[in-house]
């Protein structure tokens, strides 16, 4: 299985990252800044102090072979270390080829990996799939992903404020429901002695669920959110966790429900509406509402209009009087616009005049 986690700063992804590598014996964290894609899968090195031939290194995701790797930063690391990962996160095993060593190293390592968007927060005016900046063929190693946005809530800053107080003068209040040691054992003990076999009904469950999503998706030119066999392969595994994890030896049809119960929130939370599989305006471009957001559309179409003609830098005199002709009256014109200046989507090139970024 591997997750990604994209969210705003401060979403609480490398406290998450951190939890979870401690939770899963041998479980490993890394921060993709500090990383090479050497360090991570493996590399080969001259050894000069002893032997004075070349050595092979395993990474840390060959070291945690069997078990999981936290990655945080995952989008700070190079292009290329990224790229080296693809065979890891793909076939499970890490080849180098490299002075006289030739080696092919197992990597069987979940990746649960965190990031930041492309520029850095969400922005609410755009798509959450095109914010993402992973290339596809490495988002679609992603079994599930997810999207952690920080937006102001009261209660829920309320009680994230009175946990992180409580932790400062009174841990023992903040004592998770199960232990974390006792966690590790179990998930260690899980690991070892279940081994579940997946029945017909729960596969035929799996099954439709794939192909139907396939098809919805089969007219939608967008691959923002990639659904290839792979997720299929991911539904299979994730039914087998569900039971592993109730400690059954059978993998049942609520096991693969729970599964795709958990796929359809991540294809949700992309801003894809499972059920149509077009993308969910409403979902991708949350936080604001559906009025201001169709005058943010119309003042842009009016500007790409009026760009035709009168060319790049437009009087704002004449934006707001079309504006006007479609239905916005001057005042909202003009607190709109100053938004979208406010927001970076317009500047002044000049006084009085208007620009598209
Ligand atoms: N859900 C949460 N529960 C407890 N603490 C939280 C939560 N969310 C955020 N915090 C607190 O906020 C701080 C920032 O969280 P964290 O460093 O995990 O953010 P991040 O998502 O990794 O941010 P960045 O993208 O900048 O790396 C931490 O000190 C953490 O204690
Ligand atoms: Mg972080």
């Amino acid at each position: 299985m591997h997750i990604l986690l994209v969210g705003d700063p401060a979403a609480g992804k490398t406290q998450l990252l951190k939890l979870i590598a401690a939770l899963v014996p041998r479980g490993r964290y890394v921060s993709g800044k500090g990383t090479t894609a050497a360090g991570l899968t493996a590399t080969v090195t001259r050894d000069e102090e002893f032997m004075g031939g070349w050595v092979l290194e395993a990474g840390a995701i060959v070291l945690s072979n069997k078990s999981m790797i936290s990655i945080d930063e995952f989008d700070k690391m190079s292009k290329e270390d990224q790229i080296n990962l693809h065979e890891a996160m793909s076939t499970q095993t890490v080849s180098i080829s490299k002075a006289t060593i030739q080696a092919t190293l197992p990597a069987q390592t979940a990746v649960v990996a965190g990031a930041n968007p492309k520029l850095s927060r969400f922005d609410p005016m755009r798509p959450i799939s095109e914010q993402i900046d992973i290339p596809d063929t490495l988002l679609s190693r992603f079994d599930l992903k997810f999207i952690l946005r920080d937006v102001p809530a009261r209660e829920r800053d309320e009680s994230l404020v009175d946990h992180v107080i409580k932790s400062r003068i009174a841990e023992d209040e903040i004592k998770p429901l199960i232990d974390k040691e006792f966690f590790k054992k179990y998930i260690g003990y899980v690991r070892k002695n279940v081994n579940p076999r997946i029945n017909r009904e729960a596969l035929a469950t799996c099954k439709n669920f794939f192909v139907e999503l396939r098809s919805k998706y089969a007219g939608e030119e967008s691959a923002a959110v990639p659904l290839t066999l792979r997720q299929f392969e991911a539904l299979i595994r994730l039914s087998e966790a569900s039971a592993k994890i109730r400690l059954s030896e059978e993998v049942t049809k609520e096991d693969a429900q729970r599964a795709i119960k958990l796929m359809k929130a991540s294809i949700k939370q992309l801003g894809y509406d499972p059920e149509t599989g077009k993308l969910d305006i409403d979902r991708a471009e949350g936080g604001v509402s559906s009025s201001k957001r169709s005058r943010i559309r119309i003042v842009m179409d009016v500007i790409d209009d009026l760009q035709k003609t009168i060319g790049k830098n437009i009087p704002v005199t004449d934006l707001i009087s079309s504006l006007e002709e479609e239905g916005v009256d001057e005042h909202a014109a003009e607190s709109i616009i100053r938004e979208m200046k406010n927001k970076g989507m317009l500047f002044e090139p000049r006084s009085g005049y208007i620009q598209k970024i």
